[in-house]
């Protein structure tokens, strides 16, 4: 078990470096090697890899494609990129030509050509490819999936769920008003940006990529106002960004429908003030759970006629076994425990040279919301048909994602 799995990290920013941090927990993971174009986080990184007790690690700074040098070294068996959003499909592209397992953050693709690349990688090389979509790993999620699985809800009908994060403080802008890398895609843009983690209990809630898929996706923005109010609020009408013009509308609906016919309802909200939330709500014929009351109703089992009952006895009792396994360390290592259960999982993979818990496919369908939705609104809201990534794979591939014994 602990046979050791030698990564590369890609990316020692503000998220590079939390993943660093839960990577230096597991037994036997080694870092031969971490790359940032900034030398200070790559310093920062660097420290913390030798105050845990490891070996200190190469450091590669040398510019843009610096990391392919990291690409090419033989004592790397796969990579982490935690990278801004356009380099993370040509960056896996190249770790998989290179045969080195991929685990890319959010997303994995940014273009319907992207989504190809980086499928056509891992078709040609064999070398497996993980969106370190975390959300997909929640305690609660995980336990509903269980409960999916054995039927309560009977057969699922709808979904829904939301990206609700305002992120004009800290992610698309500095806290002083600068932008920053993730703002400058509001410029010309108007999609679902950042739609994964909305995305990411529900395809394996909905058997996504196996057995059902994406069929179309309608999607109409609403309009863009929240960023020069914040901007007027902030640093008053004299601030550049109180005025000018942003594409990006405040808020997206996209709404799905899948082959089978079932339908899921997306979100994407994060330029008007708000608490942080997923909303997700789930249907079948038998029942209906709902994260933001933490409460689910089945039709079965729930004791009084039509009245929400409390979920957490019901996530006890379905308890996913990665939680029963694994829960206290990951709990301990913080951001909801699900940063370390995604990459204990994916470095088993590694070690045991087997698929990862989401594979290629699973991370580009995460990802198409993002060309999906962008093509619908400069449509007006037409529907727009999805890609089979999967090139019909998903008609016969039995659900794999979390499958317990
Ligand atoms: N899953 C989650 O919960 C979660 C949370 C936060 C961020 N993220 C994702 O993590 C990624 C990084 O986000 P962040 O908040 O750490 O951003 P960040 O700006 O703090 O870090 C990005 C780092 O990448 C470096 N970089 C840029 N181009 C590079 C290149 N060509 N080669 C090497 N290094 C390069 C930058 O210098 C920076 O240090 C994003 O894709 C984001 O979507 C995911």
């Amino acid at each position: 078990m602990n046979e050791p799995v030698r990564i590369g990290l890609i990316g020692t920013g503000s998220h590079g470096r939390s993943l660093l941090a839960n990577l230096l927990l597991l037994p036997g993971v080694e870092i031969p090697a971490l790359c940032d174009v900034d030398r200070d986080g790559l310093a920062e990184a660097r420290d913390m890899v030798v105050k845990s007790g490891h070996t200190e690690p190469d450091g590669y700074p040398g510019g843009p494609e610096d990391y392919q040098r990291l690409l090419g070294r033989e004592d790397i068996d796969a990579v982490v990129i935690a990278t801004p959003w356009e380099s993370h499909a040509p960056m896996a592209v190249r770790a998989m030509r290179h045969g080195k397992y991929v685990a890319v953050e959010v997303p994995a693709a940014l273009t319907f050509d992207e989504c190809w690349d980086v499928v056509n990688a891992h078709e040609e090389t064999g070398v497996p490819c993980m969106m370190l979509e975390n959300w997909s790993f929640r305690r609660d999620n995980l336990a509903l999936l269980n409960m999916v699985r054995r039927g309560l809800f009977g057969e699922v009908v709808h979904v829904q769920c939301a990206h609700a994060h305002d992120c004009l403080d800290h992610w698309f802008f500095s806290p002083e008003g600068t932008m920053r890398w993730g703002g400058r895609s509001l410029v010309d843009k108007n999609r679902a940006q950042y739609p994964t983690h909305a995305l990411g209990p529900v395809w394996p809630w909905m058997d996504l990529g196996s057995g059902d898929y994406f069929d179309t996706a309608v999607s109409m923005a609403g309009r863009p106002l929240g960023i020069n109010d914040y901007f007027r609020r902030k640093f008053g009408p004299d601030h550049p960004y109180a005025e000018a013009g942003f594409a990006q509308g405040d808020i997206v609906s996209t709404l799905i429908k899948t082959k089978k016919g079932n339908t899921i309802f997306v979100k994407v909200d994060m330029q008007l003030p708000r608490p942080y939330d997923n909303q997700w709500e789930l249907q079948g014929t038998r029942g209906i759970y709902n994260e933001q009351r933490n409460s689910l109703y089945l039709v079965d089992r729930s004791p009084e006629y039509h009245q929400w009952e409390p979920f957490p006895p019901y996530m006890e009792k379905h308890d996913h076994a990665w939680w029963r396994g694994m829960g206290a360390e990951a709990a301990a290592a913080g951001h909801s425990g699900t940063d370390y259960l995604e990459l204990a999982l994916f470095v088993d993979a590694v070690r045991k040279k087997t698929q990862t818990p989401i594979d290629v496919y699973d991370s580009v369908l995460m990802s198409s919301i993002i060309l999906l939705s962008e093509k619908s609104i400069a449509a007006e809201g037409v529907p727009v048909e999805c890609p089979d990534f999967t090139r019909g794979k998903w008609r016969t591939k039995k659900p794999a994602f979390g499958v317990e014994p």
